[in-house]
């Protein structure tokens, strides 16, 4: 068999660990492994080459992807569907394993029903995929960001100040949720609850009076600006999905809570350094055991599917079940977590 693998979407950690596991356990089926460059980009443009093990060897603890990624919509239009098409035949690709989030397995799925064969495997650091207990990145994101909140910790003591956070995630609340949880956050924001910035200053006050100075506040960057019910936008210019990009409400919430309060108020944006650097063992296992999985979902014939994390077994399930219009939120049952440092 000929496989096809691209990765998707943003990057993040263990994209890497994924694509050896798939080359690797290709090789053992005796089958034949093409990486795809740039996420869809090189599936519509025929930029398709082969991988060797030798080509992929040491990669699984390096951060990002040896293939490149792309936000490219290969379903956009017919003319790039049609392309893909011819791709998929003029490399003689029996199967595709698509490593990606809600817009790239979306977009598999489109392929799917168009009657390409592929596998998918869950990606993001945002954990906001249906299906898996996680995707692939999250934890490692998760743990940039806790340190970043212990280093903020000690400079918000020392000058008294409130330090605010912004994190990614984009419309769901789970990396500051659960990284505000590790590095100690003593607010907690996240899209899934209306930002009350009273009840924020509240806090500040609150922590001041006991003799508590200082404020760490772990901000979504997907959470609501309350004075207009919108969005902060940095740029608002659409991908190839329609997503704007998010960015600002650190900042908004730094100028109110110093109005509010009188007190000094800083705010930083963790960026980019939460999807960058090495996989966490986690990531690293979960990448190896996820590209097996989709390798043996491909020999099986089983296409339409994605190799998945539940509980602690690599199951398949319907991409359908992964990708079903909407981000996975945080439950509510998880917003007693978010006070857990305020009171
Ligand atoms: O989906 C991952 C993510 O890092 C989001 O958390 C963030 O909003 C977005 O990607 C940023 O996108 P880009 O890489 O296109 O700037």
């Amino acid at each position: 068999m000929r496989i096809g693998v691209l990765t998707g979407g943003g990057d993040c950690q263990g994209l890497n660990a994924v694509i050896q596991a798939v080359v690797i356990r290709g090789s053992q089926y005796g089958f034949e492994v093409f990486g795809i460059e740039n996420g869809y980009e090189g599936l519509v443009g025929g930029k398709i080459r082969p991988l060797k093990r030798e080509d992929v060897e040491g990669i699984y603890q390096i951060g990002g992807t040896m293939l490149g990624t792309s936000r490219k919509n290969p379903t956009k239009t017919e003319e790039d569907i049609k392309s893909v098409m011819e791709n998929v035949k003029k490399f003689q690709l029996d199967a595709l394993i698509v490593i990606g989030g809600d817009d790239t397995l979306g977009a598999a799925m489109k392929l799917y029903e168009r009657g390409i064969p592929i596998v998918g495997v869950p990606k993001t650091i945002d954990n906001d995929l249906f299906g898996t207990d996680y995707s692939i990145g999250f934890w490692t994101a998760v743990n940039v960001i806790a340190e970043a909140l212990d280093r903020l910790h000690t400079t918000a003591k020392s000058h008294k100040r409130v330090i605010v956070a912004e994190i990614m995630g984009r419309y769901a609340g789970w990396l500051a949720l659960m990284g505000g949880l590790a590095g100690g956050a003593h607010i907690i924001l996240i899209p899934e609850k209306p930002l009350d910035l009273e009840e924020v200053c509240r806090v500040i006050k609150k922590r001041d009076e006991e003799g508590k100075p200082y404020t760490l506040i772990a901000v979504a960057e997907g959470v609501k600006v309350p004075t207009t019910g919108e969005l902060a936008v940095a740029a608002a210019e659409r991908d190839e999905y329609g997503h704007v990009r998010l960015g600002g409400i650190g900042k908004f919430l730094e100028q109110e809570i110093k109005k509010r309060t009188g007190k000094q108020v800083r705010s930083t944006v963790l960026g980019y350094i939460q999807r960058g650097g090495s996989p966490i063992a986690f990531d690293r296992v979960l990448g190896i055991r996820l590209g097996f999985k989709a390798v043996d979902l491909v020999k099986e014939k089983k296409f339409g599917y994605a190799a998945v994390l539940r509980g602690t077994q690599i199951v398949p399930v319907k991409l359908s079940e992964v990708i079903v219009g909407e981000p996975r939120k945080v439950p509510e049952d998880f917003f007693d977590y978010v006070t857990t440092f305020t009171e």
